[in-house]
């Protein structure tokens, strides 16, 4: 039977297990994913001593994620480049390291707006800069999303995002100060919240988007609620939205094919599974 975890200080609320419960029993695999809370102060020591404890491999989450980059034997380029580790496995008697939220976010976009969404997107608005808005970043620029704009309440956080992610790819990428946010919501084709306004118990992220162009997306990585105070302003002001929920269940494709063999889908029965959860409901 293989095993597979999520470590993180706390665990307790996340919804992997659940997702990963989901996929285990729909395709009748042997197999467990299960929560450990570990803390920073013995994080190092777990990350050396799962296999012999059994895992085959897991998530990592918060405040992990930097540790983990940091102590694999082996990263991929996407984890190393964003300096955080959402995946761990084992292959060839090493332990690896690989960022999923990338592929979860783009993969997520695709669902939702149908493939080839990045031809209409000259320029993407990514609100935040935090470790979300860095596989954000990642993902739009594998996509070669031209214009990527990153709006911080503190502009130096946005700078230092910008010095680390900045490529030769074809996307320019660009910090602005918060004063600037109407400006850049004018050209914007794709807009991102990726800050923890409008989680339930905090402020909403009010922008105007009536100065949006028209046929605009608005994306939000919070998911509680789903639909967030910015969605509901989005969907009103007649654009469309993608809510958080779907980068959460994408992310965790990768891992789940690694280490028990078989690539799940994201079906609606999951996506129902997870929001009845979230809503108190299962
Ligand atoms: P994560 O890793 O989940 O992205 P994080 O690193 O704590 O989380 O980043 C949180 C983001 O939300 C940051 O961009 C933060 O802005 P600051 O860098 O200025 O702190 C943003 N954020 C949180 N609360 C906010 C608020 N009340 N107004 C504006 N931005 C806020």
């Amino acid at each position: 039977m293989k095993k597979a975890f999520v470590v993180g200080h706390p665990i307790k609320h996340s919804r992997s297990p659940l997702i990963h419960g989901h996929w285990l029993k729909q395709y009748g695999i042997e197999g467990s994913y299960e929560r450990i809370d570990v803390a920073p102060a013995d994080f190092g020591e777990f990350l050396k001593t799962f296999p012999e404890r059994g895992f085959v491999g897991g998530n990592v989450t918060i405040p992990h994620k930097e540790a983990a980059c940091l102590g694999v034997d082996r990263r991929t380029k996407r984890a190393e480049r964003l300096g955080a580790v959402n995946t761990l496995w084992r292959e060839d008697g090493l332990i690896w390291g690989d960022n999923t939220d990338v592929l979860g976010f783009t993969a997520h976009l695709d669902r939702s707006l149908g493939q080839g969404w990045e031809e209409a997107v000259d320029t993407a608005l990514i609100v935040g800069a935090g470790g979300a808005a860095r596989a954000i970043v990642a993902g739009l620029q594998d996509r070669g999303i031209p214009r990527l704009l990153v709006i911080n309440r503190t502009l130096p956080k946005a700078e230092e995002l910008v010095r680390d992610l900045r490529d030769d790819g074809p996307s320019s990428l660009q910090a602005l100060p918060w004063g600037d946010i109407d400006a850049a919501l004018a050209t914007a084709g794709l807009v991102v919240n990726t800050t923890s306004l409008g989680m339930a118990g905090q402020p909403p992220l009010d922008l105007d988007l009536g100065i949006s162009p028209d046929g605009a997306v608005v994306a939000d990585i919070v998911y509680v609620p789903l639909r967030t105070p910015l969605l509901a302003a989005a969907e009103a002001r007649g654009l469309r939205t993608v809510d958080g929920l779907g980068m959460l269940l994408h992310q965790a494709v990768p891992g789940f094919a690694r280490w028990f063999g078989v690539t799940p889908e994201v079906t609606p029965e999951l996506r129902a599974l997870i929001v009845a959860d979230l809503e108190g409901r299962s």
